[in-house]
């Protein structure tokens, strides 16, 4: 244990798609090589404290990895508020991946009354939240998803109007029916192909935030981006999206979302495996896209 620092314990890992590009040696916040433990966020218990601010039996959230003990700099765990409940919320909707979504559909894209926003992999993480805050801030969101079952859960339960599944329609020829004017934002969590047909959709002075590469993790090669001709024919404006510049935003989206959570007008459905030994299983479901809701490892 560092001097000044915590021993902590984990109670619940989060399993994210940004582990791929880690492992492929292509993500800025870092990379594992053979033999290291894998990175990941956790909510862990302290253990043994000798920060004051930090003291043994509270949560805490860190970067503990994917391992049962973790020691950390005083600086390097941040205490978990107490109305996080239950805590694995801190590593979804009030964590990394809410964040994600609020920062992409609110404050980049400013989603709003009139728009018709198209969100793929709305099921799952940064999905079903974006999917729910849009819905809040009084837009029409399609969606897409990977099931039958998937697609019900959005439209039952996520404020979604109409949802796609990927694997049995045709989404270029249904957005044509669901989106006769245009797709006013879409947040592009997917890349390869999915982009092409969004941008084909897009309606003039469209927003497409680009958040994440699903379909292109598992492949060396990139796929090309949409055609600049089309983007520049729909006055389109293409921003991107990196969530760590979001971080001192943090709290301010916490206090936004933490009613909404209490008057039950948001929820988070979570994809929980237990034991440190479910983890690798766990992610491999992820990176095929049989999760159902945010993946979390509880140990
Ligand atoms: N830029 C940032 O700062 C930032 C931060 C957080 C996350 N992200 C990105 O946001 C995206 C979503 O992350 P998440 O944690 O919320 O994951 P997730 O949506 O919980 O899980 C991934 C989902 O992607 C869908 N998918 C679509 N095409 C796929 C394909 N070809 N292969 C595998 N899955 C496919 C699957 O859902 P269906 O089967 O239902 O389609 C799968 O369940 C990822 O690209 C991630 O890297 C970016």
């Amino acid at each position: 244990m560092p001097p000044g620092g915590v021993l902590c314990r984990t109670r619940f890992l989060s399993l994210d798609p940004y582990m791929r590009s880690q492992i492929a040696g292509r993500h800025p916040s870092g990379t594992v090589a053979p033999g290291e433990a894998m990175l990941g966020e956790t909510v862990s218990e302290v253990l043994r404290s000798d920060a004051p601010e930090l003291p043994a039996g509270r949560l805490v959230r860190c970067m503990g990895g994917w391992r049962e003990y973790s020691a950390h700099a005083a600086g390097e765990a941040r205490l978990l508020d107490e109305e996080i409940t239950p805590p694995s919320h801190a590593l979804s909707i009030l964590g990394m991946t809410g964040l994600t979504a609020w920062a992409g559909m609110v404050w980049q894209a400013g989603v709003g009354e009139g728009d018709c926003v198209l969100i793929p992999a709305v099921t799952g993480a940064v999905g079903s939240a974006a999917a729910q805050f849009c819905a809040l801030h009084g837009a029409r969101v399609i969606g897409i998803a990977g099931s039958p079952e998937k697609c019900r859960f959005a439209t039952e339960s996520l404020g979604v109007e109409a949802c796609i599944n990927r694997r049995t329609e045709d989404i270029d020829a249904r957005l044509g029916e669901l989106c006769p004017t245009g797709i006013n934002v879409y947040f592009d969590l997917i890349g390869g192909s999915l982009l092409h047909t969004a941008c084909a959709h897009l309606a003039n002075h469209g927003r497409i935030v680009l958040c994440g590469l699903m379909a292109e993790y598992n492949r060396s090669g990139r796929e090309p981006g949409p055609s600049p001709g089309l983007l520049i024919a729909r006055r389109a404006q293409v921003s991107g999206l990196v969530v760590y510049d979001y971080e001192s935003r943090r709290s301010e989206y916490v206090r936004e979302c933490l009613p909404l959570l209490r008057e039950g007008r948001i929820h988070q459905r979570e994809d929980s495996s237990r034991g440190l030994e479910s983890a690798p299983e766990a992610f491999c479901r992820l990176m095929r896209g049989e999760n159902f809701g945010k993946v979390v490892v509880a140990l």
